[in-house]
């Protein structure tokens, strides 16, 4: 019998900030408006492209799981916002870390990432692959309008990867839920794609549009019914549950969340005010930082969440 245990992590932020107090100086907002609607106080902005930043955080992924890019058998990259839409970035990443496998590009929006570790780990345990890269990475910044406030503040760009591998020990992966309603496609998009009419200056909007109060309800809704269902499925209590991993878009889902489903909000790690919303993103960044802090530590049952558009939403259960 297979298992997927997750052997390796990194991590890889721009170097630029910019502070709420940054964006106050060229629109119509403050501090605090940001920090008590959405919890974020700063986010990165690159400079780079997506892959690059993926790149990088491949990289370390690699070095702490001891593993060269040529191991790998399969690499998963989960990006809404690629710096090619062809070919696939995940063969730019591959390029770049000396790997010879399978690579594709997935589009979950902000549950990109679980969505490529549910897949992985399936492919893992029924013996298809045995070494896994699934990156989230983002450049969302490219896709906002600066002068939005309702948008230009949520968001930042950022990249995190796992490796995913195989071994015989029990424990990893322990099972995933994948949802998508697409009744609410239409609150959270951008326009950019072949829908476009190239010759019609108007219809060239492709910055992100988001109705911020429906997503909300939506996310808590999304994320609390999957995670129950991924928890039944592995027949484990909440209560036994050690850690929350939940995708970082405004830490008052996180708080409506934790407490609709009756976890103490210690147990949720939040890193939202340094980096703002990164998508596909945010998870494997948390989990960076989660266990640089000490926070993950072996043994520990953790769930992660997460809710995007399409509308996706995804959870997954595993056991460090
Ligand atoms: N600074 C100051 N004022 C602002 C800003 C801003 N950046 N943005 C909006 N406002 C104003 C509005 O114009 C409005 O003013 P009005 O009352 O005079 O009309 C007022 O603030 C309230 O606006 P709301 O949109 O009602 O504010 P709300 O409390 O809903 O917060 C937010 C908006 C933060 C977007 C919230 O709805 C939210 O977090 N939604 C979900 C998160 C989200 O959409 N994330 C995007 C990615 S989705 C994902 O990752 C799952």
């Amino acid at each position: 019998m297979q298992y997927a245990h997750i052997t390796g992590w990194g991590k890889s932020v721009p170097p630029a900030t910019l502070t709420n107090d940054d964006l106050a100086t060229f629109m119509d907002t403050t501090d605090e408006w940001i920090k008590t609607r959405t919890g974020i106080s700063k986010r990165n902005i690159s400079h780079v492209n997506t892959s690059e930043m993926a790149s990088v955080a491949a990289k370390h992924a690699l070095a702490a799981a001891g593993i060269d890019g040529s191991e790998l058998d399969l690499i998963i990259l989960a990006t809404a916002s690629p710096d090619t839409l062809i070919p696939n970035i995940a063969s730019t990443v591959q390029a770049n870390i000396g790997a010879t496998c399978a690579a594709f590009d997935i589009n979950a929006a902000c549950s990109g990432f679980l969505y490529g570790v549910g897949l992985a780990s399936s492919l893992i345990k029924s013996c298809q692959n045995k070494k896994v890269l699934i990156i989230g990475a983002e450049r969302l910044s490219f896709y906002l309008d600066w002068s939005r406030r309702e948008t230009a503040v949520l968001f930042g760009d950022g990249a995190g990867a796992i490796v995913l591998e195989a071994n015989e020990t029990p424990g990893g992966i322990l099972g995933y839920e994948l949802n998508n309603d697409p009744e609410g496609r239409h609150i959270l998009q951008s326009n950019f794609g072949t829908q476009m009419d190239r010759f019609d200056n108007e219809s060239l909007d492709f910055y992100i549009h988001i109705n911020g109060q429906e997503v909300f309800k939506r996310a808590i809704h999304g994320m609390a019914n999957l995670s129950a269902k991924v928890l039944e499925k592995c027949n484990t209590n909440i209560d036994d549950v050690d850690f929350v991993i939940p995708h970082q878009a405004n830490e008052r889902i996180i708080d409506t969340l934790v407490s609709r489903m009756k976890i103490p909000k210690e147990k949720a790690f939040v890193n939202i005010a340094d980096y703002g919303n990164t998508s596909a993103a945010t998870i494997p960044i948390a989990i960076c930082d989660a266990l640089s802090q000490g926070r993950i530590v072996a043994g520990q049952t953790i769930l992660s969440c997460a809710f995007g558009a399409g509308l996706t939403s995804a959870a997954l259960l595993l056991k460090w």
